[in-house]
């Protein structure tokens, strides 16, 4: 044990590197090459859902963290959250293979289950040696015991298949049935007890029994919170902690992050005492953008959760980890583009897996080292998301971005503002079919240059068109009738796809 790092009030990065630096002999000698990963995914946190963009929200120790290690202020998600675990867990765009960036396709009752033929991250983890585990929502389809997480590449699953849940009864929206799992069996123990601090509790038992079995494998632990997804629920103690904020909802938004803030505070406790924390990667970042309603805010961001503007996309991110560049007592930036599907690659290139080892198609690009040596940016140009059954998308070449609508002028255009009422902006402007945005100056997407810039508007189209002819039609989806809770004793259960 390293002497002085055995507290919560020493888990944080400097005291312990501090500590650690006054040791005559490094104790660190295995998985130089292979760190430790803990990947953290929190659902639906707006851009201002997080202490570092919203002072009034209270994460201290992730704002520590972050402010040691790499920010990553142009990490983008999918626009919604069962899309980007697809895309990080494939490492293409969901468009590509059928996949809807749409609730409605892997909403409640869908049988929609991401299909086998794709070989996940953590298969390919496993297979380089990680002992691989998910703390956390899957909610990518259980239609049979082979589509479960358990089955694609993660030696232990702790929690829910479904998504949108009671964050205590751990059952989806509008229904009763209760789904929440350890392994393959229902765990009736979990019923009333917050999904946050089960999620992070497992995990914290995971680092402890990975060191006391002296395991000398490397860990990849995921950790995917259903907070701060609705419904908005959080302890009291939490709720305390942001007892400043007047709104009701926002007021409670802050405390489910402060929980996860807490819980992330514990696991990398856990990691220290272990002597886990030099070889240590953390990465974090949110699902989607936020939504507009249950307290979130994506401010200075235009639009919401399910579109494919800044504030749906452009989430909170950041890295830390000693191997990475720029990782110090100060902290950086990674100013370049990183998307969703590069995490597939760059996380294999941290895993120390050689690149022929990578499957074919991959959008994702591998940016480990540039994140290690301190380079730019691999990628200049990326795809939000593209839906041919609406005619809706946008592409982004370095600081341009196309934004499409088919149905513009309609109710479906998400082109929302989400300026503070203070400021006097229209909350809502109607959307026009193609829109261009220089996002260097114009970040909030309020100046469309659409006219202005007729032959940068024309590559852009050329990239969406050449996008789009790369989407897949949408899988079919319908109720997964023999997966309800009704035909299930109340439990969702994986069923047989029949
Ligand atoms: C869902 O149902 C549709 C329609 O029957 C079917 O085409 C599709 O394969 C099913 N999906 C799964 C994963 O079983
Ligand atoms: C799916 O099942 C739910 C719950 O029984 C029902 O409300 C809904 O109408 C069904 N949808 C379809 C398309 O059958």
């Amino acid at each position: 044990m390293v002497p002085g790092c055995l507290k919560t009030s020493c888990g944080l990065p400097t005291l312990c590197l501090a500590v650690i630096a006054f040791l005559p002999v490094n104790v660190h000698v295995t998985a130089a090459q292979k760190p430790h990963i803990l990947h953290v995914e929190v659902a639906d946190a707006g851009w201002s859902d997080v202490g570092w963009n919203s002072p009034e929200f209270h994460t201290p120790y992730l704002d520590r963290l972050r402010g040691q290690g790499v920010a990553l202020p142009h990490f983008y998600s999918q626009p919604i959250g069962t899309a980007s675990r697809i895309a990080l867990l494939t490492g293409r765009y969901p468009y590509t293979m059928g996949f809807k960036s749409f609730r409605g396709m892997y909403f409640r009752y869908s049988n929609f289950s991401l299909p086998l033929e794709y070989k996940l991250l953590p298969e390919y983890l496993l297979e380089t040696g990680y002992n691989t585990h998910l703390s956390g929502t899957w909610d990518m389809g259980f239609c049979s015991e082979d589509y479960l997480p358990q089955r694609r590449g993660f030696e232990t699953f702790y929690g829910s298949l479904k998504g949108f849940l009671n964050h205590y009864r751990h059952t989806p929206l509008a229904t009763s049935g209760y789904d929440f799992w350890d392994g393959s069996e229902v765990d009736w123990t979990a019923q009333g007890k917050y999904s946050t601090t089960l999620f992070s509790d497992r995990a914290v038992n995971i680092v402890k029994e990975h060191s006391s079995r002296a395991d000398d494998r490397p860990l990849y632990i995921f950790l995917s919170f259903d907070a701060l997804h609705q419904p908005i629920e959080a302890p009291a103690e939490f709720i305390e902690k942001c007892r400043d904020i007047e709104d009701s909802d926002r007021k409670i938004r802050c405390a489910m992050m402060a929980a996860v803030d807490d819980g992330i505070d514990k696991v990398i406790t856990a990691f220290t005492e272990a002597e886990y924390f030099d070889d240590l990667l953390v990465i974090f970042h949110s699902s989607s953008g936020g939504p507009f309603n249950a307290g979130s805010r994506n401010y200075p961001y235009r639009g919401k959760k399910a579109s494919v503007y800044e504030g749906g996309t452009r989430v909170p991110a950041f890295l830390y980890g000693k191997m990475l560049s720029g990782a110090t007592e100060t902290g950086t930036s990674f100013v370049g583009l990183l998307h969703i599907t590069d995490l597939f690659p760059t996380v294999l290139g941290a895993a120390g897996m050689p690149s022929s080892g990578l499957p074919n198609n991959l959008d994702g690009v591998d940016q480990w080292n540039q994140l290690t040596s301190g380079g730019q940016s691999a990628r200049r140009e990326m795809v939000y998301d593209v839906d041919i059954s609406t005619g809706n998308g946008a592409v982004r070449k370095n600081k341009f971005k196309l934004v499409k609508f088919s149905e513009f002028a309609s109710k479906k255009c998400q082109g929302y503002f989400d300026f503070p009422v203070e400021e006097g902006k229209e909350k809502k402007k109607s959307c026009k079919e193609y829109e261009l945005y220089n996002l260097d100056t114009d970040p909030a997407e309020e100046r469309d240059l659409s006219e202005r810039k007729p032959t940068k508007l024309a590559q852009l189209k050329q990239q969406y068109e050449a996008a789009e002819a790369r989407a897949v039609p949408h899988v079919v989806f319908v109720n997964a009738t023999a997966s309800f809770p009704e035909n299930n004793d109340g439990v969702w259960q994986p069923y047989g796809c029949r």
